[in-house]
């Protein structure tokens, strides 16, 4: 497969990346794949119960990931997360690898992580996302397309059309992420320019993943139409469609406020969904390429195909 610049940066042997995802991707899942030759990104509130200590909770996780891999891995830091400046301390304190940010300003702690000597990544839904990440000087960023599993960005751009834009607006690598599952994808998005990809759902059904019994194999069940888009008056998000999902649906239709959708939420849903398996009154982000996806496998299983298939895509080009 491919050695791209992405891997020179990251120090890694496949330009994939496994997406964090908030409350499932453990230091289990995050290992077994940097051990396959991906990066693998841990979250930190992955397993985690709703009383514990975030900031506890992420170095126990990063040590847990030492133990298990001796190869680079990253966390992925949601910008707007409440207690931010503490998981900043812990993964400059931990000397964590690599830092994927997420959902807020990369004015903020960029250039507090690169002087650590952290990498950092952060992801981008539209071109002046992109840009201005450049300008604040991150290493690379992640292009993701609406098709992707969990919040997307408001403009709905999908993978397709946002990969060469930015990778023509930008120096850095760019990582598409969003509706990329196999080598097919992989392929096609290093044409499209990027320097590698970033897989979120389909690392969820995989053995190593947090994510309860329900909610991988409700991915393996799921068709090409079981995602929908919710909370576009709230930040939205990609889920797949459960009784949660047609309820906020019918009270967006009816014209329900900020407020009111907040109060129906309540707290966690989407943990609700993810951890404890509740697939009727819980949020379960989750990308369109699910009906794809038909079997649960081991992570380093899922990097292997992906590096077996792709020279067989290639060669089916030429
Ligand atoms: C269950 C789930 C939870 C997610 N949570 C986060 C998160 O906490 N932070 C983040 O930056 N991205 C999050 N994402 C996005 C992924 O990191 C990744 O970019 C996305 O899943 C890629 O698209 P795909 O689902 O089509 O593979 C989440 C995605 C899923 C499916």
């Amino acid at each position: 497969m491919k050695k791209t610049r992405l891997c020179d940066l990251l120090g890694i042997e496949y330009p994939i990346i496994q997406g964090g995802m908030v409350w499932i991707t453990n230091a289990e899942l995050a290992a077994a794949v940097s051990n396959a030759g991906g990066l693998g990104l841990i979250s930190p509130t992955a397993g985690m119960s709703l009383n514990d200590d975030q900031v506890a909770h992420l170095r126990q996780q990063i040590r847990t990931a030492k133990s298990l891999t001796s190869k680079p891995f990253g966390v992925n830091l949601p910008l707007l997360t409440p207690g931010i400046e503490d998981l900043i301390a812990v993964v400059i304190d931990e000397r964590v690898s690599v830092v994927v940010t997420a959902a807020g300003n990369p004015a903020l702690y960029t250039s507090r992580l690169k002087e650590a000597g952290i990498k950092v990544l952060h992801v981008a839904a539209a071109v002046r996302h992109a840009q201005s990440a450049d300008r604040r000087g991150v290493d690379a960023v992640i292009a993701e397309g609406y098709e992707a599993g969990g919040h997307n960005g408001l403009d709905e751009i999908t993978t397709f059309a946002l990969v060469p834009q930015v990778v023509d607006a930008v120096t850095i690598p760019v990582v598409a992420a969003g509706g990329i599952a196999d080598a097919r994808g992989v392929v096609a998005a290093l044409a499209l320019g990027a320097a590698g990809v970033q897989m979120g759902t389909r690392f969820v059904a995989t053995h190593e993943c947090a994510a309860h019994p329900n909610f991988k194999e409700a991915i393996v069940k799921a068709n090409d139409v079981d995602t929908v888009i919710t909370g576009r008056k709230l930040g939205p998000a990609r889920i797949l469609k459960n009784e949660f999902a047609a309820r906020i649906l019918e009270m967006e239709a009816a014209g329900a406020s900020a407020e009111e959708l907040i109060a129906f939420i309540g707290i966690a849903r989407s943990r609700t969904g993810q951890l404890e398996g509740d697939l009727v009154n819980g949020e379960a982000y989750c990308g369109s390429i699910a009906g794809m996806i038909k079997e649960i496998k081991s992570a380093g299983e899922v990097i292997q195909s992906i590096v077996d298939s792709y020279d067989t895509v290639l060669a089916s080009l030429r």
